[in-house]
């Protein structure tokens, strides 16, 4: 899989895909990630990406012209099964987004900046618009980070354990178990003696319960 990540401060992604899985998945050869930083496609003397909004108002908008010619660029060297842009407005990132995006070849991803991207891009441009949260960022970087953290993990060959991947919480609409480790007590503080058993059989179905009960209590929504 392919990702071409889109920003005026791409440097702000170079972090977290340089350690562990991230890392890791890109060294096996399973994703590439390739960041273009926009400002190297405007043509002003000044590499300027921005300008006033038409009709006045508060915030800068971000110019059609040093996107355009990056994005047609890349689609002129092969082509682009999603073009997502990352917005506060797009339509909220789900375990199942991240499971579609994984299967995918080659996607590109629009981080926006300021007040946003000029309208035109999204209307010609962008395939998909995804937000993390109702919440606002002040870009999109991060908020890419966390979209193609989600869908790397998915590229099969990524992940060592394969089935780590489809015991996490939301892969089957329910939040995962409680998990623990040794030592057996602490404090007082006993892991369920039913994981000590050895008899796995009534471990899983315990843990389907504690899944259950937990994404009752907690997340009643993923139930619907
Ligand atoms: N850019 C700013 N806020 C954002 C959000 N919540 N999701 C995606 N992109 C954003």
């Amino acid at each position: 899989m392919r990702i071409d990540i889109l920003s005026i401060l791409p440097q702000l992604l170079e972090s977290p895909f340089s350690d562990s899985i991230m890392k890791r998945a890109q060294e096996k050869g399973c994703v590439e990630i390739h960041l273009h930083d926009i400002r190297k496609y405007s043509l002003d003397k000044h590499h300027k990406v921005d300008d006033y909004q038409y009709g006045g108002g508060a915030g800068m908008v971000m110019s059609i012209e040093p996107i355009a010619r990056l994005i047609e660029k890349l689609k002129s060297e092969r082509d682009y099964d999603e073009i997502i842009y990352m917005t506060p407005d797009g339509e909220v990132l789900e375990q199942t987004h991240c499971n579609q995006f994984s299967l995918l070849k080659n996607i590109i991803i629009l981080c926006g900046h300021y007040k946003g991207v000029d309208e035109r891009i999204r209307e010609h441009f962008i395939t998909k618009e995804i937000s993390i949260g109702s919440y606002v960022l002040s870009g999109g970087e991060l908020a890419a980070a966390v979209l193609v953290d989600a869908i790397v993990r998915l590229v099969p060959g990524v992940l060592n354990n394969e089935t780590s991947a489809l015991t996490d919480s939301f892969q089957d609409k329910l939040l995962s178990p409680p998990i623990y480790t040794r030592p057996p007590e602490y404090n007082n503080w006993k892991v369920p003696p039913i994981l000590l058993s050895g008899n796995q059989p009534e471990i899983e179905k315990w843990r389907e319960e504690q899944s259950l009960n937990r994404t009752k209590k907690r997340r009643p929504d993923l139930l619907d």
